[in-house]
């Protein structure tokens, strides 16, 4: 969404939310102009309590819809799994900051597909965790829930986390993307853009909703008129 006199976001909807016994369906259903990005969360039940998508429900995504694809890791040992979601043809891929000794070499790994690159912290992670990297990555992916699970309750202490990353941004005219990833919906999402969110990642948000069109306009409209107010 660009107006010159507002900062720019975009709205991410979780395919985990969405019925996976027909993904490219459901993908269709939030298919409205102002939705550029799916965000597609992948567990392999070590990293996370959870298992689900590998792979080929990214390939088949990507061929059957127009969306880019942000894939989100929440896999233990990611660099096996980087050259693999790469290929099936993520846009964005993101690892988490604790799932892996070496990040910055498994975030210069994820570059050399030519793709975007991302890293994420769970709620207890401290910022400083990325200090030296945030020149690195194309986005920060700050989980506002205890990653594994959809539907579950923003958790507060996250809004300062986001305040003090985009402060960091500013201080450092850093070019990250700051992406927030749980418990969103139309009634939270004005206050993190208003913290310094540009993703918001939402699942349960919009898809338990049978007009999802609808449910996507409200969160927009939350964002703008409080945007507009604001100014
Ligand atoms: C949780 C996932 C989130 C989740 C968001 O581990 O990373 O992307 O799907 O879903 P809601 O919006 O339902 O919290
Ligand atoms: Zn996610």
């Amino acid at each position: 969404m660009k107006n010159s006199s507002v900062r720019s976001f975009q709205i991410l909807p979780s395919v985990l939310a969405a019925d996976s016994g027909k993904l490219v369906a459901e993908a269709q259903t939030v298919d409205v102009p102002e939705i550029k990005y799916l965000h597609i969360d992948v567990m392999d039940g070590h990293f996370v309590p959870n298992l689900t998508m590998g792979p080929a429900v990214v390939k088949s995504l990507k061929k059957h819809t127009r969306f880019k694809l942000d894939v989100h890791l929440m896999v233990t040992n990611p660099a096996e799994l980087i050259p693999l979601f790469a290929e099936a043809g993520a846009d964005i891929l993101t690892i988490h900051q604790e799932a892996d000794l070496h990040i910055h070499r498994q975030l210069d790994f994820i570059k050399k597909f030519n793709i975007k690159s991302g890293i994420s912290l769970n709620p207890a992670t401290p910022l400083e965790s990325i200090a030296w990297i945030l020149s690195e990555v194309d986005l920060v992916l700050l989980m506002s829930v205890n990653p594994g699970f959809g539907g579950q309750k923003f958790i507060p202490l996250t809004l300062e986390k986001i305040k003090k990353l985009h402060e960091l941004r500013q201080k450092e005219n850093g070019r990250f993307i700051i992406e927030v990833d749980g418990g969103i919906d139309a009634k939270n999402v004005s206050t993190l853009f208003a913290a310094g969110t540009d993703y918001f990642v939402i699942g349960t948000g919009i898809f338990q909703f049978s007009d999802r069109p609808k449910a996507i306009r409200e969160i927009i409209h939350s964002i703008n008129h409080d945007q507009i107010r604001s100014i």
